[in-house]
């Protein structure tokens, strides 16, 4: 179903690498509600991914950009404003990466070179998109401006290894750059919290599996899906969503706020049962 409530709007998607990306699921749906984009990943991702697919589907142009480079992105937002025919509406980053996740190092046991690679990838290239869009002036008035992050950057998962500490940065930035994006620019920043999803970057996780069904049983709407993760983005995206700003939105079937659910007890149960 689609309402063309990003009618005329122009945008920037970070980080759609295959069918399974959330970033993926957003460019289809922005495309879908009349929404116009410029899709951009990493170089190296261009060569792992089906990113061409997706930019015919949706009439859209590829522009690579590592996200840690300012100096790539500088050249994707005079880019885009040219494609597009204008300035910015709306911008996604979905883009996260650990390589201690990646190496299999432990949470006690990090090498601080992978640590440093994980949060400029992970929360300081969120900065740096931010930077970039506001030297330029690149935003149109009342824009909005959506990060991805996780529940790790409040409460402990162990197995989500620096990646916590990288979202925790992430709001941080969203907040404080929102603040001067808000009062200079009017324009919104916000990040979406999200339920583990099943794609390339969650299933990186050790035990995702666990993860995912744990919060499945926890939540009384169960998992948030890409797809409707996607939504929600769009609803931020759109005018009807101006005054929400400087907010990390849990997007998660209410599993942020449980303490424990009837499924989870009864799983607990039965194995004392058995004992
Ligand atoms: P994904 O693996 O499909 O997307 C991650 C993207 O980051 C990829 O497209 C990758 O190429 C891009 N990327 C990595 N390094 C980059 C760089 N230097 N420059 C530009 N792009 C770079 O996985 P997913 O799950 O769609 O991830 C999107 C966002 O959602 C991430 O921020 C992730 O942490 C967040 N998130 C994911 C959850 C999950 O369980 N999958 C849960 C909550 C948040």
């Amino acid at each position: 179903m689609s309402y063309n409530l990003l009618k005329g709007k122009r945008g920037i998607i970070f980080g759609a690498l295959d069918e399974n990306s959330i970033a993926w699921k957003t460019a289809e749906t922005v495309h879908a509600e009349g929404g116009k984009f410029v899709l951009t990943n990493a170089p190296i991702a261009m060569r792992m991914g089906n990113i061409k697919d997706l930019a015919e589907k949706t009439g859209s142009e590829i522009i690579p950009a590592d996200a840690t480079s300012v100096e790539d992105l500088e050249n994707l937002v005079e880019k885009s404003v040219e494609i597009l025919g204008g300035k910015i509406d709306f911008v996604l980053h979905s883009i996260g990466m650990s390589v201690n996740v990646r190496k299999g190092n432990h949470y006690t046991d990090m090498n601080y070179d992978f640590t440093t690679k994980g949060w400029d990838v992970s929360a300081v290239s969120f900065h740096k998109v931010m930077q970039v869009l506001y030297k330029k002036d690149a935003m149109n008035e009342w824009g909005s401006i959506v990060a991805l992050s996780y529940m790790a950057a409040q409460r402990v998962f162990p197995d989500y290894n620096d990646m916590a500490d990288n979202k925790a940065y992430l709001e941080s930035i969203a907040r404080s750059f929102g603040y001067f994006f808000g009062k200079d620019k009017k324009v919104r920043v916000n990040t979406i919290s999200q339920s583990p999803t099943p794609t390339t970057a969650g299933q990186g996780v050790k035990g995702f599996g666990g993860f995912i069904a744990f919060a499945e049983k926890t939540s009384p709407l169960g998992n948030a899906t890409a797809q409707e993760c996607a939504n929600y983005t769009v609803s931020l995206f759109s005018d009807l969503t101006r005054k929400v700003t400087l907010q990390n939105l849990y997007h998660d079937g209410g599993f942020s706020n449980m303490g424990v659910s009837q499924e989870v007890m009864e799983a607990f149960d039965r194995n004392e049962e058995e004992k």
